[in-house]
Formats: C-alpha cells, structure tokens, sequence
C-alpha cells in the first residue's frame, strides 16, 4: 500500500490530508523523513506521523533449517511433528514454508513470514537451481545422465519435468540439480532409470549452500545477504 493511502487509512484522514501532512515533512517510514507519498509500504513498515506511531511494523522473519529426517514440512499436524515444532522464535506461527521437503529427505529448509519474499522464491522457481546428493541402492541405469537432461512424463500430472543434471559421484552415489519442485520428482526420476533412493538431502537453494555448522535440527535467522541468494539462478541453464 501506498505510504498516503495507509496514513489516510489508519487515521481517518483525506487522502489529501494525508499527502499535505506528507509534504510537510510530518511523516517517517522505518525512522525516516519521507516526502513521498506514493512510498511503497507493507505490513513490515513502521509508520510515524510527528512523534505517534501510525502503524508498527510486524518482524520479518527469515530462517534456514538443517531439517533432520523424520519431520514433516508442515506447520501443523495432528500425527507427526512438523519443522515448525522445532522452531523456538516467539514469532513462529507467522511462519510459512518457502518449499518443501519429504518427511525421509534431509538439508536445507527455508521458512518466512514475507509473502513476498516466498512468492519471489516460487516465481523463479525455474531458474533457481536446488542441489540434491542422493543415495541408491544399485546404479541407475547407462543412460540415466541423458534421461534426467531430457525430462520425464509424469502421467498423474501429465507434465515433462524440466531438464535435470545428474552427476554420478560414485559408486550408488549421485547429485543432482533441479529447477522445479514436483511431489517426491527425485525418487520417482531414478524409479524410471531402475533404482531406489536410500537417502536423500538437499543441499543448495539457488546459490545460497546449507552451511556446514548447521547441524540436523537446527535453524538460525539467515541474513539479508543470504536471503538474496536463495534468489539467485545459476548461470547456465541445464541443456545449454
Ligand atoms: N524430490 C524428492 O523425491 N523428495 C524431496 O524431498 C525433494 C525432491
């Protein structure tokens, strides 16, 4: 919402008034002067007009989670506990999830209360890349590296996932790199090349990495740098 519209809003004034109490210079966005009345606000904005808070800005919330397997990427649930109970922030129910992951995988989890921030997140999806190292019972099948680059028919959805990078690391051991986020699409991409994942654990949102001292369980408030990113694409789309 505009900055005049909210002033004219919470306090019952014209939007008239609210521009002229703007223009001179009566009203702060975030502990500044602002002149401007079409400055964008959110729910996260605090509002002053002369010395009276207007509106007091709610508290982003922003955080990263090593999510341990066996918890749900869920906020409630009536049967198994959820990310969200593992969360001790005052503020935790304001809490959504920024995408998810099966009860039985691992890595990084994104939470928030931006709106904006999580849509953001889903928007691009298909240029934010997520890293997976996956765990198989046997190898996949010669041709999988070139089946995972062409895509998949899912016919329940009746979608081709988008291109995919496999990397063989190892013996039963892979990575591999998604742009999108389809229910259980790692297990059931290898299904397809005749293997089974034993484990998996997600180890990248866009270029922002699971960082190593954040072990299983645990979760702290990332930083502004880190929230950018998660946004970040990669360089290279898969299949060029
Ligand atoms: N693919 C899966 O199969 N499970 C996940 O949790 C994430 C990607």
């Amino acid at each position: 919402m505009k900055l005049d519209r909210l002033l004219a809003h919470h306090r019952s004034m014209g939007r008239n008034a609210a521009k002229r109490a703007i223009a001179a210079g009566r009203v702060s966005l975030n502990g500044q002067r602002s002149l401007d009345g079409h400055a964008q606000t959110d729910r996260f904005c605090t509002v002053c007009l002369d010395e009276e808070i207007v509106q007091q800005g709610q508290r982003a919330l922003y955080l990263m989670m090593h999510k341990p397997v066996g918890l749900l990427s869920a906020t409630k649930d009536a049967k198994h506990p959820t990310v969200l109970d593992a969360i001790t922030d005052p503020d935790k129910e304001s809490l959504h999830l920024a995408g998810r992951l099966d009860r039985s995988t691992s890595g990084l989890l994104l939470l928030t209360n931006d709106g904006r921030w999580s849509k953001q997140l889903m928007a691009a999806d298909f240029k934010v890349p997520k890293v997976y190292r996956v765990e198989l019972d046997r190898d996949p099948a010669a041709d999988a590296v070139e089946a995972f680059a062409r895509g998949f028919h899912f016919h329940t959805e009746n979608i081709t996932t988008l291109p995919a990078r496999l990397e063989l690391l190892a013996p039963r051991l892979a990575r591999v790199t998604l742009h999108e986020g389809r229910y259980h699409q790692i297990k059931r991409m290898f299904h397809r090349v005749g293997c089974r994942v034993t484990a998996l654990h997600r180890q990248q949102v866009g270029q922002l990495c699971l960082p190593q001292d954040l072990h299983p369980g645990q979760w702290r408030p990332m930083t502004p740098d880190e929230t950018a990113l998660a946004l970040l694409g990669s360089e290279a789309p898969i299949g060029n």
